[in-house]
């Protein structure tokens, strides 16, 4: 199927892990697809691969905590693919497994930069871009750390809560441009996130991978094509109805 035939969308933290699958899918779907990542090295290789697979795509260099380089990235990918209508917001850092009273402010605030102000300024720039083609999808990557809590990373807690709130705002902000917002909630997917998270515990790797398989009903942890597919829905017009919505792909972890 080619549910996204003559679409263009930006995938923010695609150069890895769970961007790189929903930017290969979105790809798949018919869509032209512009990485957007600071792994400049690994992004290029994505999208080199990518090209291979006969999808129309592109690496643009970008922190998503830097206004000018977010603008002139959503810029560039827009000029060059042809416009703007999906905009998947994914890049996200774990930050340290402290508790809160011993987090220095200075790794608070370095998570909440990435997490959700990256989120803000990536929005705040495809904006205009969505508008311009009469609307679109914006898909915020939170977690099921943005439902419940997990004893540990508080950065991050309250960083995904945050994005959970600004997509339901944003949806009803933007609804009247025919701008859709929701966000998707992942489980655990063993990428290299959850291996640096896995680190911080002292654990062998092996040990943290069985205790998060046993913390997901449906049993083991996700893949990242688990969330693209969800990606591939809330981005097509198959759903057209659904903004300020909340996808939960997480084995049953938050049931
Ligand atoms: P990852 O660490 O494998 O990949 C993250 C990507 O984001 C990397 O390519 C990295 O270079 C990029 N990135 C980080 N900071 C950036 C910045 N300032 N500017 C531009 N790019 C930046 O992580 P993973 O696991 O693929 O996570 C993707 C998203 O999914 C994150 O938002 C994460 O919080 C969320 N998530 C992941 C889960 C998991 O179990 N892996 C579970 C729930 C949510």
């Amino acid at each position: 199927m080619s549910r996204l035939e003559g679409k263009v969308a930006a995938v923010t933290g695609g150069a890895n892990g769970l961007g790189e699958a929903i930017a290969l899918r979105l790809g798949e779907e018919g869509a032209a697809v512009a990485l957007l990542d600071r792994d400049e090295q690994r992004g290029r290789e994505v999208a080199g691969q990518l090209q291979q697979r006969g999808i129309r795509a592109i690496f643009v260099m970008a922190d998503v905590t830097r206004e000018d380089q977010v603008q002139a990235a959503l810029d560039q990918a827009a000029a060059e693919l042809g416009g703007l209508h999906v905009l998947v917001n994914n890049a996200g850092i774990e930050g340290a497994n402290k508790p809160t009273h011993e987090l220095p402010l200075q790794e608070w605030e370095r998570v909440m930069a990435v997490n959700v102000t990256g989120v803000f300024l990536c929005t705040k720039h495809a904006i205009p871009h969505l508008r311009a083609v009469g609307g679109g999808s914006i898909v915020n990557i939170s977690s099921i750390y943005g439902i419940v809590g997990g004893g540990d990373v508080p950065p991050y807690h309250a960083a995904k809560g945050a994005v959970r709130t600004m997509s339901k705002n944003d949806a009803l902000t933007y609804a009247p441009d025919r701008i859709r917002v929701n966000s998707l909630h992942p489980g655990f997917i063993f990428t290299a996130m959850v291996k640096r998270h896995a680190q911080q515990s002292g654990l062998p790797e092996e040990a943290v991978r069985q205790h998060l398989d046993s913390l997901h009903p449906l049993g083991g942890t996700g893949t990242p094509d688990d969330i693209a597919w969800g990606v591939v829905y809330l981005a097509s017009d198959q759903a057209r109805w659904v903004t300020g919505s909340e996808l939960v792909i997480d084995g049953g972890y938050t049931a």
